[in-house]
């Protein structure tokens, strides 16, 4: 932005244009405040050896992956930005408006982030720009990113330049960019771009020690969130749903980055709507509250964790006869999760519990198990896929091939929610009155490891009796 940029006076503006005197006069009188003593990211040799990977596997193309631009909410008010998972992936970085360039050379590619520089002094946008440092903050020098990331850094006006002068066949990361798109325009194709989208997805289906260390504080900090929630249901007296989601986004804006995504507070019969965001109701004493939420760490892997518990601190009869259908089909969708075993393994066993208690309780007439299984009826009430891959995202990695995901094998390394249920919604005539309104899931993070699986949130309380005397505790 030059000098007379910068200058122009903003509509409904209070200030006038700037004065020459007073241009002169910001120009000067500030400190260097260049740091020099900067070490690289802790994730810096993993971010090379996932470019590595990605080099690798397409030699001679040029490859571009935005980290995207923030959403206008109104005028010069924004969405809060997150990078798209990709470009974070394979740089640790999160500066909105970059884009990381792999352009090919004849034995593998030379690695370029195109970043904003520092907001310039010398032409007033440092102060004059909305989103110069007087306004937004600082942001690193390109020297001071080189240093931090372990990757060359340029700066981002140059970029359409080098895009044009690039050769080779392009592969680019769509829809986090319009103005990369526009500068491609012609050079790209949506197949092989679709191609390159699976190829980073599946990138990250393997966690590295970095990511999977994230991942336990993830599981630690949301599990200390659970606890905060736990101690205002303590509170004699119907509890609102957004004082449960507000308390647990305290904990995640203080020991992480944000939620993962939007918390589900879900009381009474809310429980029994998958993903009951609204949370404008109470949690009554006599109620379930199911409370499915994940701190983001500051490095943006998120953790996915569900418990169900009874508002009042005991389970009634009927809530812990289901609670206890649902954890032991938890119980075997996570004993199925190792090495070697078909992805698909977890839900049919977690599925199949399910299916065998709905027949036992009479709720699919003469079906034997087999025969309710077979044609799918439990699914009236167990509704949705018993897990998904976790990561940088909630639902991680799910561009990748259906081949390699869920008609995939599990590998060390992966991450995955287990996170069977039953929901009976109110106005369901096929199940006995009592059972209506009661929704219950319990979802828990597992990695893969080279012997069977870990429980990154076994710290949570999950048996029911577990659950009460956790309950117990807290209320003192
Ligand atoms: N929190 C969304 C899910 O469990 O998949
Ligand atoms: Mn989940
Ligand atoms: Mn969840």
């Amino acid at each position: 932005m030059d000098q007379a940029e910068n200058n122009k006076p903003r509509k409904n503006g209070l200030t006038r244009g700037v004065t020459e005197a007073l241009a002169a006069n910001m120009r000067q009188g500030w400190a260097d405040t260049e740091r020099h003593d900067l070490e690289p990211i802790p994730q810096a040799a993993h971010t090379a050896r996932r470019r590595a990977a990605l080099s690798a596997r397409y030699p001679g193309e040029l490859l571009v992956v935005p980290s995207g631009t923030p959403k206008v909410r109104a005028n010069d008010t924004d969405y809060p930005f997150r990078p798209s998972s990709e470009y974070a992936h394979l740089t640790g970085d999160q500066s909105e408006r970059a884009v990381l360039v792999l352009e090919p050379t004849a034995d593998g590619h030379r690695e370029a982030a195109y970043l904003q520089p520092r907001s310039d002094r010398d032409n007033g946008e440092f102060w004059l720009d909305n989103h110069g440092e007087l306004w937004d903050g600082r942001r690193n020098s390109l020297t001071e990113n080189e240093r931090l990331l372990g990757l060359e850094c340029r700066d981002l006006r140059t970029l359409d330049e080098a895009l044009a002068a690039a050769t080779g066949p392009v592969r680019v990361l769509r829809g986090h960019d319009a103005g990369v798109e526009a500068a491609l325009a012609g050079r790209t194709g949506a197949e092989r771009d679709e191609e390159f989208r699976e190829t980073l997805a599946e990138l990250r289906l393997v966690k590295d020690e970095f990511e999977i260390a994230e991942l336990r504080f993830a599981c630690e900090a949301t599990a200390r969130g659970f606890e905060d929630v736990m101690k205002v249901l303590a509170t004699a007296g119907p509890t609102s749903e957004r004082l449960i989601e507000g308390t647990f986004f305290v904990r995640a804006r203080v020991e992480g980055n944000h939620v993962g995504y939007s918390t589900i507070a879900a009381a009474g019969p809310h429980a029994t709507i998958m993903h009951w965001v609204r949370n404008d109701g109470q949690a009554r004493p006599g109620e379930l509250l199911l409370l499915d939420a994940g701190v983001e760490t500051r490095n943006l892997y998120t953790a996915d964790l569900t418990r169900t518990v009874p508002v009042n601190g005991t389970f009634s009869p009927l809530q812990r006869k289901i609670y206890d259908a649902v954890y032991a089909a938890q119980e075997a969708g996570i004993a199925a999760v190792k090495p070697g075993a078909a992805y698909r393994d977890f839900h049919h066993a977690a599925q199949r519990v399910l299916a065998e208690h709905l027949v036992a309780w009479g709720l699919l007439g003469d079906l034997t198990a087999d025969e309710a299984f077979a044609r799918g009826l439990h699914r009236r009430w167990t509704l949705a896929g018993t897990g998904h891959m976790l990561g940088l995202d909630v639902h991680d990695c799910a561009e990748a091939r259906t081949s390699t995901y869920v008609d995939g094998t599990l590998e060390a390394g992966m991450v995955l929610t287990v996170e069977p249920g039953l929901y009976f919604q109110q106005e369901d005539l096929t199940v006995p009155e009592e059972y209506r309104g009661i929704g219950v899931r319990i979802e828990d993070d597992i990695l893969v490891t080279e012997s069977g699986n870990e429980n990154l949130s076994a710290g949570l309380p999950r048996r029911a009796d577990e659950v009460e005397a956790w309950l117990a505790r807290l209320r003192g």
